[in-house]
């Protein structure tokens, strides 16, 4: 995929998420990552609870390995992620820090782990997931909201900003991609920040899908009108954490569906110029989220490699896209 891409379409990445267990431990995984995609997410590592365990300790082992590994083999690195409601330690959850600590946790924070990795990660998802799962609210219960209000994001995008100017920051988030009144707040709250000279300059469509027999995908056309509207405002977007969920029903009629699905939205990537990336999350059913796949419970079936890492119908339609 990543050679027809940089032939055919060279401002478009190919990315997916990684997980570090994998990376360092299983060779076939780390050969397909290679040659296939050229640009990675950190699925986890990133995470303040994995970077940042404790008030005065960084563990960048596993984020290293990650950017070294994609150095090596001439790939992006989106970084994620730095102001989240997930995925935080309990020195941070339960420290009772009052409301200007927490704002120099923050700081503090997105000045160390984007500094490290100055001139080294390109971009990154620096507001993750802010609203409410469907609704146009804000979510307010992290400790960033807390302390700070709304204003939390536009605070972690100067930081951010300033700790390496030259990278990419966005906002990423699920649920955006048809028109609704999420995707109605978030085009409000970008078009605001924009308007104060806050430096935004992308927006992550996750698309996490489902495809079960009474759901109906969203439909490219209606993403296709709705992504205009962010397009219009001069922000990239990408796809940032696609997977289609088949969950028990994986016939070869499922297969087929879940790769046309793919390729529908990839042919809307390749479409509009403002896609920076298409990126999957994860790439092979073995290591899937869609499954806890560290608790050997089984397996995930929505990427596009199986849990051999065998290529599905989905990477073919992928491929001959990009062939066209
Ligand atoms: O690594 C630890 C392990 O040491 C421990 O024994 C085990 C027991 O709980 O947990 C392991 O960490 C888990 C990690 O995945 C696996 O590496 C975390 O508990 C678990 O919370 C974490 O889940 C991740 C989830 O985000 C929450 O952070 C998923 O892997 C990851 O795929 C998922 O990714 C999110 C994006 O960040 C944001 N958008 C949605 C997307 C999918 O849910």
């Amino acid at each position: 995929l990543r050679r027809l891409a940089e032939r055919r379409y060279p401002h478009l990445k190919i990315g997916t998420a990684v997980a570090a267990i994998p990376l360092l431990s299983d060779s076939d995984y780390a050969r397909v990552l290679g040659e296939q995609f050229n640009m990675v997410t950190p699925e986890n590592v990133m995470k303040f609870q994995f970077i940042h365990p404790q008030p005065d300790r960084y563990a960048f082992a596993d984020a290293d390995a990650i950017v070294d590994f994609a150095e090596l083999n001439h790939m992006a690195v989106h970084g994620h992620t730095l102001a989240w409601k997930e995925a935080l330690p309990r020195w941070v959850t339960e420290g009772n820090h009052d409301d200007d600590e927490l704002e120099h946790i923050l700081a503090e924070h997105i000045a160390t782990v984007v500094g490290r990795y100055k001139g080294r990660i390109a971009s990154w998802d620096v507001i993750n997931e802010p609203f409410e799962p469907f609704g146009s609210e804000l979510r307010t219960g992290s400790p960033w909201y807390q302390a700070m209000g709304e204003d939390y994001i536009a605070f972690a995008l100067r930081e951010a900003h300033r700790a390496d100017p030259d990278a990419k920051l966005y906002i990423n988030d699920y649920a955006l991609e048809h028109r609704g009144p999420k995707s109605d707040a978030m085009y409000e709250l970008a078009k605001s920040l924009l308007e104060d000279g806050v430096p935004l300059h992308g927006i992550g469509f996750q698309m996490h899908e489902d495809m079960t027999d009474d759901y109906q995908p969203i439909g490219v056309d209606a993403f296709r009108e709705n992504v205009q509207r962010f397009i219009d405002l001069g922000l990239e977007v990408r796809i940032s954490e696609m997977d289609v969920n088949l969950q028990e029903d994986d016939s070869r009629k499922r297969l087929k569906q879940q790769a046309k699905y793919y390729r529908d939205i990839f042919e809307l990537a390749k479409e509009k110029r403002a896609f920076t990336a298409f990126s999957i999350w994860g790439f092979t059913d073995r290591y899937s989220s869609l499954q806890d796949w560290w608790n050997e419970e089984g397996f995930g079936n929505g990427l596009i490699f199986d849990t051999q890492k065998k290529p599905k119908p989905a990477y073919h339609s992928l491929k001959s896209s990009l062939e066209e």
